[in-house]
C-alpha cells in the first residue's frame, strides 16, 4: 500500500502469541490485557502490560534498533459499542482509554497498534466491524491517534471480506492519519491464488497474514517456514516496500524454542523480509534470546531498503536447506538451515554452486561475527547444528588500493 508507511518491514511487539486473551486481572495482574490509569496507584502501573512493554522497548535498546510498535491484539474492547455506536476500550482494564495509551507511546518515540475484525465478532468474541461500521471505526482509530491497525477476519464470509478489506483501506486513507494497515484476509482464504489476489493486496494493505497462527513450538515455526518456502514462487513477488507477507510473530524469548531454533526463526524471518513483531515478555527475557533479537546484522538484512523477499535456493536430500536474499549494494544474505535432529552437520559446497559468479567475496558470519574472504570456486564447509542455522552476509570485497599499498616502493 502506497501510503508512505512501512517502506521496510515494521518492527515491534505484539501481545497475542504470548498473552492471548488473558483478561483475568484479578488473578493474573501482571499479564492481563489492560492499562492501569497512572493516577490509580504507582505500584499498579508496573502491572500494566503495554506500559511495561513500552518502557522496556525504550529503555533496553530495542527502540534504537527499530522495534517501535507496541501492538494490542484481541480482547481490548468492551463487549458493547458506546451510545454513538463506536468501539470502546474495556472501561475496567483500560480506564484511561486508547488515546492516552497512544500518547504514552508517542512521547517515547514509539507507535501504537490496535486490533479489529472484519466480521460480526473478533475471533475472541468481542465486537467486530461489519461493512456498515467501517467508516466509523476507521475514524475512531484516527481520533485515538493509533498508528497501525490489524484487521482480522473471523465471522465474515469471502464476499464480505472482498468488500470490507478494500473499503477499510479507503476509510483509513480518508482519515488523513497515516495508519499502517495489516490485513488477515489471505489467511482466511487459504493464502494462495486464485482465491487470493496478491496484486490487489499490495495495493490496499501494508502487510498481510497469509497463513495460520504461530504457536509457541518449533513444530509451528517449521510448519510456517515450510509453507512459505513451498509457495515462495507466488509469495515472494508480492512483497516490496510498503507491502509485506507476514509469517506471524517472533517467539524467541518464550518457552517453545531452543537458542538454535530462535536463531533459525530470526534468520529466516530476515530472509523473508518479514515484519518483526516479537510476542514475548520483555520484562523477563533471557540475555540469550535478547542478543538474537537485537543482532544488528540480522536486523539490517531484514530491513534492507530494496525490500526483495528472499527464497529457498537449495533443498538437499540430507535435510540441509539454503536460503538466499539479494540486498542493496550488490550484497546478499545466505542461510544454511539444518532440518536434521542428529548432530552438527558438516555441509560442503561452493559459492559458485549457490549462483555466485563474481570471483571473490567478503563473508560476515552474522551470529559468530567472524569475517573471511572466499572465492566462488573455493570449496568450504559450514557446520550447521540440528534445527539451527549458519547465516552469512555476503558482499564484494573491499578493493585494495594498490597505489597506496605500494607507495614509496617495496622495501
Ligand atoms: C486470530 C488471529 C491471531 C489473533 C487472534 C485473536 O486467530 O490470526 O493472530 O489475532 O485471532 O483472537
Amino acid at each position: 500500500l502506497d501510503n508512505g508507511e512501512m517502506r521496510v518491514p515494521p518492527m515491534g511487539w505484539l501481545a497475542w502469541e504470548r498473552f492471548r486473551c488473558d483478561i483475568d486481572c484479578a488473578h493474573d495482574p501482571k499479564n492481563c490485557i489492560r492499562r492501569v490509569h497512572p493516577t490509580f496507584l504507582s505500584k499498579q502501573a508496573y502491572e500494566n502490560l503495554f506500559i511495561d512493554m513500552a518502557d522496556r522497548l525504550s529503555e533496553d535498546g530495542w527502540r534504537e534498533l527499530g522495534y517501535v510498535y507496541v501492538n494490542i491484539d484481541d480482547c481490548w474492547s468492551s463487549m458493547k459499542r458506546d451510545e454513538q455506536g463506536r468501539l470502546q476500550a474495556d472501561p475496567k482494564r483500560f480506564p484511561g482509554g486508547i488515546q492516552k495509551l497512544a500518547r504514552y507511546m508517542h512521547d517515547r518515540g514509539l507507535k501504537l497498534g490496535l486490533y479489529g475484525d472484519m466480521g460480526t465478532h473478533t475471533c475472541g468474541g468481542y465486537p467486530g466491524t461489519t461493512l456498515d461500521k467501517i467508516d466509523l471505526d476507521a475514524q475512531t482509530l484516527a481520533d485515538w491517534e493509533v498508528d497501525m491497525f490489524k484487521f482480522d477476519g473471523c465471522y465474515s464470509n469471502a464476499t464480505e471480506q472482498a468488500k470490507g478489506y478494500p473499503l477499510m483501506s479507503k476509510a483509513l486513507n480518508a482519515t488523513g492519519r497515516p495508519i499502517g494497515y495489516s490485513c488477515s484476509w489471505p489467511a482466511y482464504q487459504g493464502g494462495l491464488p486464485p482465491k487470493v489476489n496478491y496484486t490487489q493486496l499490495g495495493e490496499i494493505c501494508n502487510l498481510w497474514r497469509n497463513y495460520g497462527d504461530i504457536q509457541d513450538s518449533w513444530d509451528s515455526v517449521l510448519n510456517i517456514i515450510d509453507w512459505f518456502s513451498e509457495n515462495q514462487a507466488v509469495l515472494a513477488p508480492a512483497a516490496g516496500p510498503g507491502k509485506w507477507n507476514d509469517p506471524d510473530m517472533l517467539i524467541a524469548g518464550d518457552f517453545g524454542l531452543s537458542m538454535e531454533q530462535s536463531r533459525s526463526q530470526m534468520a529466516l524471518w530476515a530472509i523473508m523480509a518479514a515484519p518483526l513483531f516479537m510476542s514475548n515478555d520483555l520484562r523477563t527475557i533471557s540475555s540469550g534470546a535478547r542478543s538474537i533479537l537485537q543482532n544488528k546484522m540480522v536486523i539490517t538484512i531484514n530491513q534492507d531498503a530494496m525490500g526483495i523477499q528472499g527464497r529457498r535456493i537449495v533443498k538437499e536430500k540430507n535435510d540441509i536447506n539454503v536460503f538466499w536474499r539479494p540486498l542493496s549494494n550488490n550484497a546478499s544474505a545466505l542461510v544454511f538451515f539444518s532440518r536434521r535432529t542428529d548432530m552438527p552437520y558438516r555441509y560442503q559446497t561452493t559459492l559458485g554452486k549457490l549462483n555466485y559468479t563474481a570471483g571473490s567475496y567478503m563473508i560476515y558470519d552474522v551470529f559468530t561475527e567472524k569475517t573471511m574472504t572466499l572465492k566462488d570456486s573455493t570449496s568450504f564447509v559450514v557446520s550447521v547444528n540440528p534445527t539451527g542455522v549458519v547465516m552469512w552476509h555476503v558482499s564484494a570485497p573491499a578493493k585494495w588500493n594498490f597505489r597506496q599499498f605500494y607507495k614509496g616502493g617495496r622495501r
